[in-house]
């Protein structure tokens, strides 16, 4: 498999716009797993995901809830938008939110997600999301991961 692409994002404008570009790419059933620490970016990338595909509603960060759904618009593709953290790796709650059921007709974008979502699907799109503590400075890198 190639190696992951990797880009610098200066500022939250370049997140929300890989989000956006990455958008492009993806269709209704494929999975989003964004992995990095608090504050590294993850909800700002998927504000740009959602701009990308569409749809309706504005993302924020899901600290109450733990999955929102955004209606689809324009691309006629849904946004399910969770945050795992809260599920600690519960995995009877993440049964619960019956997701193999929103990938029917949505992309599906899970904020800590890395080890917990992975085996929804047969290949997730990994996100790293690195923000450097000493220098405040911000990558992502990207590839397309097939379970096996
Ligand atoms: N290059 C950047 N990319 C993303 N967020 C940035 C960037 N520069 C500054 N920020 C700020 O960092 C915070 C990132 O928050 P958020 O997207 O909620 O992170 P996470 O969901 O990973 O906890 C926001 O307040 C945002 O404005
Ligand atoms: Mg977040």
């Amino acid at each position: 498999m190639a190696d992951p692409a990797t880009r610098l994002l200066p500022t939250v404008e370049d997140t929300e716009a890989l989000g956006r570009e990455l958008a492009a790419g993806l269709r209704a059933g494929d999975l989003v797993v964004l992995d990095g620490p608090l504050g590294a970016g993850k909800t700002a990338l998927t504000r740009g995901i959602a701009a990308g595909l569409d749809v309706l509603g504005r993302v924020s960060s899901p600290t109450f809830v733990i999955a929102r759904a955004h209606r689809a618009g324009g691309r006629g593709v849904g946004l399910v938008h969770v945050d795992a953290y809260r599920l600690a790796g519960d995995l009877d709650e993440l049964d619960a939110l019956d997701l193999d059921a929103d990938l029917d007709r949505a992309v599906v974008v899970v904020e800590w997600g890395r080890g917990v979502v992975e085996h929804l699907t047969d290949r997730h799109l990994l996100v790293r999301l690195v923000r450097e503590p000493e220098s405040d400075v911000r990558t992502a890198s990207w590839e397309w991961v097939r379970e096996r």
